[in-house]
């Protein structure tokens, strides 16, 4: 069943999808850059802004090591892509006017709303983000020289979207928008109670 808009959100929300089907372009730094900038701006305790972005392009040399990153099943998928990004969070930080770091708890929680506003952009520049948890986060560290201190979150896959047809049968079968919980079961009023 297609996604309904409802409650009068923007159409933004229930257009982004997360695809499997990418077509083997390439995406230009300038394009990434866009999808980074939307990220910036996302809200943060204190505004720490934990989250950084390492990211290889499809045509680079680093495009190979990033895809050893990734699980054989998302692996399957993503080398059609265009760009990987590995997003990490801060895990402290300094306060303004302050010496010591503290830690807010909320780095992994911030980082999370940054991701989905690149998500959100990405959908308005035409590509696909879809993000996987399912890749070797001790690999990608050693690789890529995260140091303690720095929390490894998420990989992005970013592309432009193809025919379900490159994707197998059974990936195939699944390359269509998914449906979410009714209001009534993540929102309540006045007290803990959800259908
Ligand atoms: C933190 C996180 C980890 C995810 N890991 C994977 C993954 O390893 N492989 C995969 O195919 N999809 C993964 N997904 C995609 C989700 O399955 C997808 O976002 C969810 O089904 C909702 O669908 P939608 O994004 O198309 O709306 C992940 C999503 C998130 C937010």
């Amino acid at each position: 069943m297609a996604r309904q808009v409802e409650n009068g959100v923007n159409p933004i929300f229930t257009e982004r999808w997360s695809p499997r089907a990418f077509d083997e372009s390439t995406l230009s730094e300038a394009e990434l850059n866009r999808l980074f900038e939307a990220a910036r701006w996302a809200p943060s305790a204190y505004n720490a802004q934990p989250w950084r972005f390492i990211h290889a392009r499809r045509g680079t040399p680093q495009w190979e090591t990033f895809l050893d990153f990734l699980i054989p099943y998302n692996r399957g998928w993503a080398q059609r892509a265009s760009a990987l990004v590995i997003a990490i969070s801060q895990e402290q930080f300094v306060p303004p006017g302050k010496t010591d770091p503290i830690s807010t708890g909320t780095h992994s929680y911030d980082t999370g709303a940054a991701v989905a506003y690149l998500a959100l952009q990405a959908h308005l520049a035409g590509l696909g983000a879809h993000i996987v948890t399912g890749f070797d986060k001790e690999k990608a560290r050693t690789t890529l020289g995260v140091p303690a201190g720095y929390q490894i979150e998420s990989a992005i896959v970013i592309g432009k979207k193809a025919d379900p047809d490159v994707l197998s049968d059974d990936l195939k079968a699944r390359e269509v928008p998914n449906e979410r919980k009714p209001l009534a079961s993540i929102v309540a009023e006045g007290k803990f109670s959800f259908q």
